[in-house]
């Protein structure tokens, strides 16, 4: 019977888990046994107990518990020690940031293990319920805005009160894709005065349909990839964006950047001067914080005050809310695992031309087998 293992994450500060009492028992129905490390959902309020009446047994001993393992999922990478701990036929599943981090993939190829990076996982209509860079997303985008809403110093809905009159607050979301459009529904849902802009102009119709204006800004061809993602801008159409959005920027009370780059480093969308610009008081919540910014003054991991305005740079918004979070990942490790499997045999089916397998697999039997990773640091060796 395969061993699926679960262990505790190994970063500072991470709440989340990759497995709940509910993804074990159907695990248990795949024909999976699955153990967790002894405390693994204390973070989410869920005991040991729980994962045993699940079916799950519970290990204190982390290597002894992965060194059993056929696959171990989690969020974030293992340690070098986990990775030491494992069989080479192990097939290790989490997010492993694989343009950015070389060093883990190396490390990967030469332990010979089968390793998955989940951010990999095509954006394809199949892959929707594997897709953990879309549910994280999605639960960052409401963080952020209650995170804004928290350390703005006046409400976000219209009130016609015996005592006055308040206007609803304006709300600028910068970056209209899964965070973006989530943000534009919680601060509508809680009453602001919602605008939102994105380069790709297929998302209008999205902002309207959740009662937030689109910003027209004609920036000519800006198109996207066939995974759905923004093309980078020329630095023409940059300024072009920079310039258009300032104004709605400086009326704003609070703005929010989700904007991203698949693979590449975020772009920088609002410079110091239109910072400087806002209305003391105001919030900016920048999404890309730890990645590079989308708001020059913003500070990975920290909310910072630049002359009265506050930005928010925290980041790891999913972990603010570690339960929702960490049911969604589990379901999304789940439904990957639930598609590789083979039901017959009642086992993992490795299948390296298979669609979604061939985009998610990076390391393989010692080589590493992803194209778009193998010419990216191909390309990077060349120059
Ligand atoms: P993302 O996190 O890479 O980017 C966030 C947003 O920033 C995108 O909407 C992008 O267009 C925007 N952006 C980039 N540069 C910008 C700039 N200079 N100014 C303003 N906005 C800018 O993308 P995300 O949110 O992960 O997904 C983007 C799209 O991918 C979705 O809206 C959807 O169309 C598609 N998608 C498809 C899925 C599927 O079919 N399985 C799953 C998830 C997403």
């Amino acid at each position: 019977m395969p061993i699926i293992a679960f262990v505790k994450e190994c970063v500072a500060g991470e709440k989340r888990c990759a497995v709940l009492p509910a993804n074990v028992k159907a695990y248990a129905l795949m024909g999976a046994e699955v153990l967790v490390e002894s405390g693994i959902g204390a973070h989410i309020h869920i005991d040991d107990e729980a994962y045993i009446e699940a079916g799950a047994k519970v290990l204190a001993e982390r290597a002894e518990l992965l060194a059993k393992a056929d696959i171990v999922a989690t969020l974030h990478k293992l340690a070098q020690q986990d990775l030491s701990a494992l069989s080479s036929s192990t097939l290790v599943i989490s997010h492993l940031d694989p343009f950015n981090d070389k060093a883990t993939l190396e490390t990967l190829k030469q332990s010979g293990l089968t390793a998955i990076s989940m951010e990999m996982i095509p954006r394809i209509s199949r892959c929707q319920k594997m897709d953990s860079l879309s549910s994280q997303a999605s639960l960052a985008g409401y963080v952020m805005v209650s995170k804004a809403m928290n350390a703005l110093p006046r409400v976000l809905p219209m009130m016609m009160t015996p005592s006055g009159t308040l206007k609803p607050a304006r709300v600028f979301v910068i970056g209209a894709g899964v965070a973006g459009l989530q943000a534009i529904a919680t601060a509508k849902r809680l009453g602001a005065n919602v605008i939102a802009f994105d380069t790709r102009s297929v998302v209008a119709e999205q902002v309207q349909s959740l009662g937030a204006k689109f910003l027209d800004i004609d920036l000519g061809e800006t198109g996207q990839t066939d995974q759905g993602y923004a093309q980078e801008l020329t630095a023409e159409q940059m300024q072009i964006q920079q310039a258009a959005q300032a104004k709605c920027i400086a009326e704003s009370d609070i703005v929010i950047t989700t904007a991203q780059l698949f693979g590449r480093k975020p772009p920088v969308l609002i410079k110091a001067d239109v910072v400087a610009s806002m209305k003391p008081g105001s919030v900016i919540v920048d999404m890309a914080a730890e990645n590079g910014g989308n708001v020059e003054g913003s500070v990975a991991g920290q909310t910072v005050s630049v002359n009265g305005v506050t930005i928010i740079g925290t980041g790891a918004w999913a972990n603010e809310v570690p339960l929702d979070a960490s049911q969604m990942y589990a379901n999304n490790v789940q439904n990957l695992l639930s598609d590789m499997w083979d039901k017959e045999a009642q086992t993992l089916k490795i299948d390296i031309e298979d669609e979604i397998q061939s985009s998610a697999i990076i390391t393989h039997q010692g080589e590493l087998i992803n194209k778009t990773i193998k010419a990216l640091y191909e390309k990077e060796a060349q120059v």
